[in-house]
């Protein structure tokens, strides 16, 4: 269930600090790159990066209008974006994902986004996370909760995972843990109303903060994949730790999130199915 307060902010909003709202027109270039190619996904030129692991040449466009748009306002930051990698500055970090769920969007599957976080010494400070094909821009500031195309946002109240619904991603690139995330799988699906899977992480993480699902989970994301959604999670008054409850997941990409109660009985139906070597 979606929780919005009654009050609509102005949009974008003083809630949101100046580099968010950098950020939010970042996105706005890079998603109208991608909505131009969507009806001609069939000519775009595609490489396969690793097995299963694919980039076109929207993602590359999408990053370098993000870059460009970051880089006027703030020349010195230094920025991690997931296909040209990293670029140094001093010790504000932008973290981008210029186009999540590219599996999706080559198969024309409507469900993918953009995702943009800065952080300030390890901190995170902005995110935005956009899904351009339904025009929803999540947002949030540290310090200044989540928003929704600038309606407040806050996870949802659901108590336990007894009729909880629960997003996850399903491993396709390394399978080292494949068959123990199919036994923590088999744990969820038991316990909950339902688990989906829909291909992209940000926005996973994104309708968590918005109440829309109780809690997600996925093994070995990246930074990229990430560093968007916690914000917006914890914005929203949710949880998100690694796979054993500490706060490992930007390094071993094992996450799991979720409303406070949601997220404590996660991880114990998790914790039987997490194998020693795996990294928190
Ligand atoms: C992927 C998506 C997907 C998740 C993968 C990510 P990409 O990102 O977020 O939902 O399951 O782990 O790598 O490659 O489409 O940017
Ligand atoms: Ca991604
Ligand atoms: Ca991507």
């Amino acid at each position: 269930m979606t929780v919005v307060c009654a009050a609509h902010l102005p949009y974008p909003s003083r809630a949101m600090n100046p580099t968010t709202n950098i950020a939010v027109r970042a996105a706005r270039q890079a998603a109208s790159i991608m909505m131009r190619s969507f009806n001609r996904i069939d000519t775009l030129t595609i490489a396969e990066k690793q097995a299963h692991d694919y980039v076109s040449e929207v993602d590359r466009a999408a990053e370098q209008a993000i870059i460009e748009t970051i880089r006027r306002s703030y020349p010195h930051h230094a920025i991690l974006a997931e296909e040209s990698g990293s670029h140094d500055g001093n010790e504000y970090q932008w973290i981008i994902d210029p186009l999540d769920g590219t599996t999706n969007y080559l198969h024309g599957f409507p469900q993918f986004s953009i995702s943009i976080a800065m952080q300030h010494r390890g901190q995170l400070q902005s995110a935005v996370v956009y899904d351009p094909l339904r025009d929803e821009m999540f947002t949030a500031s540290r310090g200044n909760g989540a928003l929704l195309n600038g309606r407040r946002l806050r996870v949802s109240e659901q108590k336990s995972l007894q009729g909880a619904l629960i997003g996850t991603g399903i491993p396709f690139r390394d399978q080292t843990y494949l068959d123990a995330y199919l036994a923590m799988m088999k744990a969820m699906v038991r316990d909950t109303a339902g688990i989906r899977r829909p291909g992209s992480a940000a926005l996973d993480l994104a309708y968590g903060a918005a109440g829309r699902t109780d809690g997600f989970w996925e093994l070995g994301l990246s930074s990229w994949d990430m560093a968007g959604g916690i914000l917006l999670v914890r914005e929203a008054g949710g949880t998100v730790t690694d796979i054993r409850g500490g706060d490992g997941h930007l390094e071993s990409g094992n996450l799991v999130a979720g409303n406070l109660r949601v997220h404590r009985e996660m991880l114990a139906t998790l914790k039987p199915h997490v194998p020693e070597r795996m990294r928190a």
